[in-house]
């Protein structure tokens, strides 16, 4: 089925990927929020009614692991982690609707609620497998418990996937296997486990991935995936940590893959139970025919929502994703980011830094497209800031207003030039091509490409010398920049929300940036303008160095 465009009928939901409550975020997790969150407002710019939701991951070995290691309960160890990333969402900006985790009563009896019927309707069955035990301590060694060798790829690879290639590992197939609490090489035994039937929607998920929308690669890379064979999927694990498998013959837990993605319906519910039914059903996002279901993810883990979860969807009789984006890596120094050897640049460190958190949105936003990787670096970072955002941007900006306010006290009272109109028009037009092309790069753009046409006309017009020569097209320029100006702050709102308030105010616009749709871009602004102050300041180049320095220790 070919799907309407942005803004549809139906109420649309966007959710992110969930943050394993496992440690501190970098900037490289934020990829996926700020993604999220840029095309959350872009769409509800077009009109499009929508819900934002996530939530934190609670399950899965490694947080058993490492809340053992700390002596705490793995519940304790994850609320904690849990509790901190709100806080720095909200100080990034990004503003979900609903933020649960998987360990809430809500996901856990969803999560059962649905795998019941996964087993009722005969799509699980009941298999032996050998499971990899540590005799030194004792116990199974469910996937990161266990390293050894990719099948697939030949790296060096952790239970249950391949950070190299990508590639989903089910037990006991990883070679060399070792222990990763003993180093010892694991005895194997065999355990009765469940499987969820997913090579009988091959035929479906073939032409599911056609259809899907969003980023190529999310298409693209599950591809072979998908023609080649597809194995059965292991979904319980043996561990206390987790949600138990809902039939009492069995004491495993699902496997954390399982109630993850869940989670994403189940804050929807959370969502829709706080507003109440009538301003938002969960059912009709989840359960329709042709709902509007857009996954923002990293490419790491495109395989898991382009056939394990639409496989599960679909076997549920739930409603397919529409579009999943999926966003390339954030590197820095050519090397992908390692929590292990602490190689990062964390969110709280960039928080630290005093550097305004919608720097790193519109760095992160518009430097490449979503699906290509990323390098950052502090020096490219204040070039960008430096050139794009005081240079081009902050300068139009406060260049107009200060000259509107300096002459006219405001906005002058003059009509507005057909050819700006239009130039305006066009950028809207760019922004909505762009949202329907899931771009979130091309609706930066087109706010930054509208503060460059001001500088040429400003520049070409030279108002302070016709405010001489000829007051009445002076006014007249001024006038257009004014709104040059608003539609700027309209566009740009997605990426910069904050800077794009701050804007809003200085044009002593009543209405909330947030709220509005793109047409308020071209709406008359307010006449009487207060002095203005840059929005953007020019970072100096000795504190890169010094934070350049701080990153090679
Ligand atoms: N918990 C799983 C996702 C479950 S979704 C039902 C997970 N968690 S994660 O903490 O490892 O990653 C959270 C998000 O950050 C994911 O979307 C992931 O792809 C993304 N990224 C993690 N490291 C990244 C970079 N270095 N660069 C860009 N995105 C990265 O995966
Ligand atoms: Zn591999």
């Amino acid at each position: 089925m070919a799907h309407n465009s942005f803004p549809t009928d139906h109420p649309a939901i966007v959710t992110c990927g969930l943050p394993y409550a496992n440690g501190d975020l970098h900037i490289g997790h934020l990829r996926t929020y700020i993604g999220g969150d840029v095309i959350d407002r872009a769409l509800q710019k077009l009109g499009q009614q929508t819900a934002f939701v996530s939530g934190s991951d609670m399950h899965g070995t490694p947080i058993a692991v490492n809340a053992r290691e700390k002596g705490v309960s793995p519940e304790k160890f994850a609320l904690q982690w849990h509790e901190k990333y709100q806080n720095t969402f909200s100080r990034f900006n990004i503003d979900f609707d609903n933020y649960g985790h998987t360990d809430d009563e809500t996901n856990t009896a969803l999560t059962q609620e649905l795998v019941r019927d996964l087993d009722e309707r005969g799509h699980i069955y009941e298999s032996e497998v050998e499971v990899a035990w540590d005799t030194d301590v004792d116990q199974p060694l469910p996937d990161r418990y266990i390293e050894g060798i990719c099948p697939y790829c030949g790296a060096v690879a952790r239970g249950d996937e391949c950070e190299n290639c990508g590639r989903h590992l089910e037990p006991g197939e990883l070679g060399e296997p070792r222990s990763v609490l003993t180093g010892s090489p694991p005895e194997y035994r065999v355990r009765q486990h469940k499987f969820f039937r997913l090579s009988d929607f091959q035929a479906y998920l073939q032409e599911f991935i056609d259809r899907l929308e969003g980023t190529e690669n999310a298409r693209n890379q599950p591809r072979e995936w998908i023609e080649t064979e597809l194995r059965d999927w292991g979904i319980t694990r043996d561990l206390e940590w987790g949600i138990p498998y809902p039939k009492e013959e069995t004491d495993l837990v699902l496997y954390v893959w399982v109630d993850a993605p869940i989670e994403y319906i189940a804050s929807t519910k959370q969502y829709a139970d706080r507003v109440g039914k009538d301003v938002f059903d969960w059912t009709d996002v989840w359960k329709q025919d042709d709902g509007e279901i857009i996954h923002v993810i990293g490419r790491d883990i495109i395989q898991h929502h382009t056939v394990f979860w639409p496989a599960v969807l679909r076997a549920v009789e739930y409603t397919e994703p529409r579009a999943v984006m999926a966003s390339g890596f954030v590197n820095v120094g050519g090397k992908a980011f390692s929590t292990s050897r602490d190689y990062a640049i964390w969110a709280d460190e960039y928080l630290e830094t005093g550097f305004h958190p919608d720097l790193y949105r519109y760095y992160v936003t518009t430097g490449s497209t979503f699906q290509q990787d990323i390098e950052f670096s502090w020096e490219r970072f204040a070039d960008r800031v430096n050139s794009e955002l005081v240079g081009t941007l902050g300068n139009f900006l406060y260049r107009t207003l200060l000259f509107a306010y300096r002459h006219y006290e405001g906005t002058p009272d003059a009509p507005l030039s057909e050819g700006i109109h239009d130039r305006i028009q066009e950028a809207n037009d760019e922004f909505v091509a762009g949202i329907n092309d899931y771009s979130i790069r091309a609706v930066g753009i087109a706010a930054l490409d509208l503060a460059r046409f001001g500088n040429r006309y400003l520049q070409q017009s030279e108002p302070w010398n016709l405010i001489e020569t000829d007051p009445e097209r002076a006014s007249r320029v001024i006038r257009d920049c004014i709104q040059l100006a608003k539609a700027i702050a309209v566009l740009i709102e997605p990426v910069t929300p904050q800077k794009a308030a701050h804007l809003w105010e200085q044009l002593s616009e009543t209405t909330s940036v947030h709220d509005i749709s793109i047409d308020t871009a071209l709406e008359a602004p307010a006449s009487a303008l207060e002095e203005p102050i840059p929005l953007f300041e020019k970072i100096p180049d000795d504190s890169i160095e010094e934070l350049t320095e701080a990153l090679r220790e």
